[in-house]
């Protein structure tokens, strides 16, 4: 059953994530495992602790069983991900080995889904990668497994690509440090190293090490390219791209113009290099069709497509991306305006508008995941707003992250393995600092997490918000910047005064 080269490697994960609550027994674990029988007895740890751990033909993906009793552990498991799991949730029994004496008890487990992301937007401000790696580690401990980086935006484009130079060197830097003033200001862009030039972008090399550094701890790193809109800083860079054929003019490319899907295919070519991921983020969200209306070229291709509206004409450009990702073995996933105008066959949805473009997607036969911005837009305030940092607006506090269930009576039974799971998002306008953006997360992305992962009847807000205080104790303990749960003011009047 058990190698002593298992063993070794099992105390070098260990070792190796810096993770675990300070329970003695499975009653803080996040997400709170499918079940747990507790038994007699205690075991004690010892300095080389009898870990016995094997893998299990058919089991679930990512499932795995834990039985501590008086003689030590053993550990079952499904996959890689279940093994790592099952240490995840024996580091936060242990403390990370510093609680010596561990109640006896058996616990199985496995995920309600196979998606629990969360979202970072690295455009509006540049996020450090020592900082995106901080909350990888976090997410780990937590058992999420997807992290999506929304990489362009017109605040700043993000990521290295050598056949387009001039997205870092300018559309990467702006001359206002802040997204507020940025955008209260001419919302221009500036030359990398010019004066006062603030932003930043990853190289293709940190990037890589990313991937590795999240695929250690089964985390998969989904890029975003936003298109047709939110992209004035590629227009800026190259405003050949653009309607008017002019910088500072319109957020959205010209679809009636060859030379953006050449654009579009060179981009997502390099970034399918860098980034492994089943999922390419494609965007299209909130662009202004008005443009559209008045460009010759864009009405010439509606003319030949035979496209009735703009609406049309967006998902001609959606359907066409979405094929070229294809054709490379990859999917797109796109935020839920991509149903407008008809939806690409095969892309998954994010549903953010509310949970009905989900539901209609999977009726469609659509893969979807769910991110209702009324629970999982993590940028509204999460407690009275006078004491918390300037925010987008909104009031979500933690529990109503929590209450949040994915699975609506609405929804076909026969759809429902087409809702992949849920995001936690954070956009970060009002959110400069990493370390305000470490607040923002935690606690609430352990409840995006445990209704991710846990059975919605194992549940329980009160006993969440428990664990949760646990949870931020340890958390602070390693150097995360975590929201002050415990002195929240709450559902008290006073929290919803300001919004
Ligand atoms: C979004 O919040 N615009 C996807």
């Amino acid at each position: 059953m058990k190698t002593l080269s298992r063993f070794f490697s099992t105390i070098a994960i260990l070792l190796l994530f810096p993770f675990g609550s300070l329970a003695q027994g499975p009653e803080n674990v996040i997400p709170v495992p499918s079940e747990i029988r507790l038994g007699k007895g205690t075991y004690v740890w010892q300095d080389a602790p009898d870990i016995r751990i094997r893998r299990v033909k058919g089991m679930a993906p990512e499932s795995y069983e834990l039985k501590v009793d008086e003689k030590g552990v053993t550990i079952k498991y499904s996959d890689n991900a279940g093994e790592f799991y099952a240490l995840q949730t024996l580091k936060q029994m242990t403390c990370d080995g510093k609680i010596k004496t561990i109640a006896c008890c058996e616990i199985s487990d496995s995920p309600r889904f196979p998606y629990r992301g969360l979202h970072f937007d690295v455009s509006r401000h540049f996020r450090s990668i020592d900082f995106l790696k901080k909350q990888i580690d976090a997410m780990a401990m937590f058992k999420m497994n997807r992290m999506h980086i929304h990489l362009t935006d017109a605040a700043g484009w993000r990521m290295q690509i050598d056949a387009y130079p001039r997205l870092t060197e300018f559309g990467a830097w702006r001359p206002q440090e802040t997204w507020k003033e940025w955008w209260n200001g001419d919302r221009l862009y500036a030359e990398e190293g010019s004066e006062g030039a603030y932003g930043g972008y990853y190289t293709k090399e940190e990037l890589r090490e990313l991937v590795e550094y999240a695929r250690e701890r089964y985390i998969e790193i989904i890029p975003e390219i936003e298109m047709p809109g939110h992209s004035e800083e590629v227009l800026a860079a190259y405003p050949e791209l653009s309607c008017a054929g002019e910088p500072y003019r319109q957020g959205e490319m010209c679809i009636g113009n060859e030379k953006v899907f050449t654009f579009i295919e060179n981009v997502l070519t390099e970034v399918m290099e860098v980034f492994p991921s089943e999922f390419i983020h494609i965007g299209g969200d909130e662009a202004n069709k008005e443009h559209w209306k008045k460009c010759p070229k864009c009405q010439q291709r509606m003319k030949e497509e035979g496209l009735a509206d703009v609406d049309e004409l967006q998902s001609y450009m959606i359907r066409r991306v979405s094929r070229f990702v294809e054709s490379k073995g990859r999917r797109i996933i796109g935020w839920d305006e991509i149903l407008d105008g008809g939806l690409a066959a095969g892309a998954t949805v994010m549903s953010w508008r509310g949970t009905q473009g989900g539901i209609d997607a999977m009726e469609m036969g659509h893969d979807v995941i769910m991110t209702p911005g009324r629970y999982c837009y993590l940028d509204h305030a999460q407690d009275a707003p006078f004491k918390e940092p300037e925010s987008i607006g909104g009031y979500l506090p933690l529990d109503s992250v929590y209450v949040y269930d994915p699975v609506e009576p609405s929804m076909p039974a026969e759809k429902l393995h087409h809702l992949l799971g849920i995001q936690g998002n954070l956009w970060a306008e009002y959110i400069p600092a990493d370390g305000h953006a470490e607040y923002m997360y935690w606690p609430r992305a352990m409840a995006i997490a445990e209704t991710g992962w846990s059975r919605p009847e194992n549940k329980d807000a009160d006993d969440f918000r428990r664990r949760a205080l646990s949870a931020l104790d340890h958390l602070k303990g390693e150097g995360y910047n975590v929201f002050d749960l415990e002195n929240e003011y709450g559902e008290r009047k006073l929290a919803q005064t300001g919004l």
